[in-house]
């Protein structure tokens, strides 16, 4: 995931801009936040219009990812992930299963086999820690749900999290600079790699402690606890839980980006109530309390949702990736309402006024916008719009936990049916050696180089520019 690089998509934007342009803006998509049929129609007309994007099942497309990654298209690899996480909640929550083989199809695929741990050879080039995470999330949530297991002779959920798991936690993704965390990037080539951020290394603790949770195995625990107390340790968890974006191991990682975005938020706040509702200690109430505390302080001003660290008051600087953010949120407030039993009230009441906010900004055919906080629909479907509608679909769909019953996330013995496997992952990926390639492979390696070379010179250009605080 790019976090902090900026790329506009103004072909796309006017293409789209042309397609919306006809549309009254007083005009939005109707939700009634207090009947459950309502947002159950208005969450299938918003997942309907996020499918219309993906075109993996055509012919001549790569299954399960969105168009992408750029120049090919707007979307990142990891953001599909997080699309099918989306849908896979989306059927939590509705029971509308019209996506759930498309879903499975685009998992299944790029976990690619035979290591199915989330490392397909294609996405090399733009590979992040966070990136394989966010498929090994939806991975996960799909055997939490027991979203409908895939044929036996397949990789099953439970697996592909526990892949994603055992790759990261390998040594070969650890080192001692800055007393440990993981690097933002895996290929040790791919620019950003000396970046060791929030986000990678939150989504480890998230997995290691839902797999904690699930299996009930003391590993996972141990390495999600340990992963927490790195992040807090290097002050990327601040003492008043501001959530800040990493640093530098040229600078022994002090050299904190202090720009604070949702999705980091997010994730640890998921990650800290699984925690909680493992361990039930002290220390994990604490953790969950002070996160949700400072993230509605931070990033729902007034009760809406605003994307703090792009989403400014004069001028929107959000990238493709956080556009999507907002969402995710959504989605990890409401998983820790039902895992947080004590904060379900305060969660559900801002989570309420944010989605009527959300849904303002949609039009009918669901098509949405970004800045919630407009009252209306503001036509920004720049650097995106997938994740747009990802958010207001989340934002929705997650409503319905107080309409109807919602079942909590399972685990291998309260009702959970996905088959695991502790050694999954440890078949060699990316990083080991090949066999010698042939004449066509060795073609294909060199354009490859160039993608790696075009990213790191993005990367560099990025790093000498000053972000801080998203100024
Ligand atoms: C990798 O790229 C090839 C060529 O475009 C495509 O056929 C294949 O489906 C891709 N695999 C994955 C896992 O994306
Ligand atoms: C790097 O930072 C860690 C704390 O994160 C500290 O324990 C360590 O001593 C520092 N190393 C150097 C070389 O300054
Ligand atoms: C929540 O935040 C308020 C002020 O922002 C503070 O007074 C209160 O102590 C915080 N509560 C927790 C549990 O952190
Ligand atoms: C853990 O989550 C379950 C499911 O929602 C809930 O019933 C239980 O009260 C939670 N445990 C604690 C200690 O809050
Ligand atoms: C889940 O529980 C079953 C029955 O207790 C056990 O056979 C299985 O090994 C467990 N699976 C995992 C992944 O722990
Ligand atoms: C617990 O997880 C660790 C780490 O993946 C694994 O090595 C171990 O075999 C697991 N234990 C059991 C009982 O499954």
């Amino acid at each position: 995931m790019l976090s902090n690089m900026g790329l506009a998509w103004p072909f796309v934007v006017s293409l789209l801009l042309l397609c919306t342009a006809d549309q009254a803006h007083g005009d939005s998509l109707k939700v009634d936040l207090n009947s459950a049929d309502s947002m159950r129609a208005g969450a299938k007309i918003l997942a309907k219009n996020l499918m219309a994007y993906y075109h993996g099942e055509e012919y001549g497309q790569t299954l399960g990812i969105l168009p992408g990654p750029p120049p090919e298209g707007p979307y990142y690899w990891w953001e599909a992930g997080a699309m099918w996480g989306t849908m896979v909640d989306y059927w939590h929550y509705t029971g509308d299963d019209t996506y759930n083989q498309l879903a499975t199809n685009a998992m299944i695929w790029q976990a690619g086999a035979p290591q199915n741990s989330f490392m397909p050879p294609n996405w090399t080039a733009s590979l992040g820690n966070d990136d394989q995470a966010f498929w090994g999330m939806a991975a996960m949530l799909a055997a939490e749900v027991n979203f409908p297991n895939p044929p036996e002779d397949q990789p099953q959920w439970l697996e592909l999290a526990q892949a994603v798991f055992n790759t990261q936690a390998a040594p070969d993704r650890h080192d001692e600079s800055c007393n440990g965390g993981l690097h933002w990037q895996i290929p040790i080539s791919n620019g950003g790699y000396n970046y060791k951020n929030t986000i990678a290394n939150a989504c480890f603790f998230n997995i290691g402690a839902r797999l904690a949770r699930y299996t009930d195995n003391q590993t996972y625990h141990d390495w999600a606890d340990r992963t927490w107390d790195w992040m807090e340790g290097v002050g990327y968890i601040a003492d008043d839980f501001n959530v800040y974006d990493g640093g530098n191991v040229e600078k022994n990682c002090t050299d904190i980006n202090k720009a604070q975005f949702s999705a980091n938020a997010a994730i640890l706040i998921h990650g800290a109530a699984m925690m909680y509702n493992y361990t039930k200690a002290a220390k994990w109430e604490a953790r969950v309390l002070g996160l949700l505390n400072q993230t509605i302080e931070i990033f729902f001003p007034n009760g809406i949702m605003i994307e703090r660290g792009c989403e400014l008051e004069d001028k929107m600087i959000c990238n493709t990736d956080q556009h999507s953010f907002k969402g995710y949120m959504h989605r990890a407030m409401a998983t820790a309402a039902q895992l947080y039993p004590k904060a379900h009230n305060p969660i559900m009441s801002v989570l309420k006024t944010s989605t009527e906010a959300a849904v303002k900004n949609c039009l009918p055919d669901g098509t949405c916008g970004f800045r919630w906080t407009t009252d209306s629909y503001d036509g920004d479907v720049d650097n995106g719009p997938a994740g747009q509608v990802m958010s207001a679909l989340a934002a929705v769909t997650t409503m319905l936990l107080d309409k109807q019953s919602i079942g909590a996330p399972v685990t291998n013995s309260t009702g959970g049916t996905s088959k695991g496997d502790p050694n999954a992952g440890s078949v060699p990926g990316i990083l080991s050696s090949a066999p010698p390639a042939t004449t066509g492979e060795k073609a294909g390696a060199g354009i490859l180089t160039a993608a790696i070379l075009a990213v790191t010179m993005g990367a560099l250009g990025w790093m000498t520019m000053d972000f801080g605080e998203g100024k």
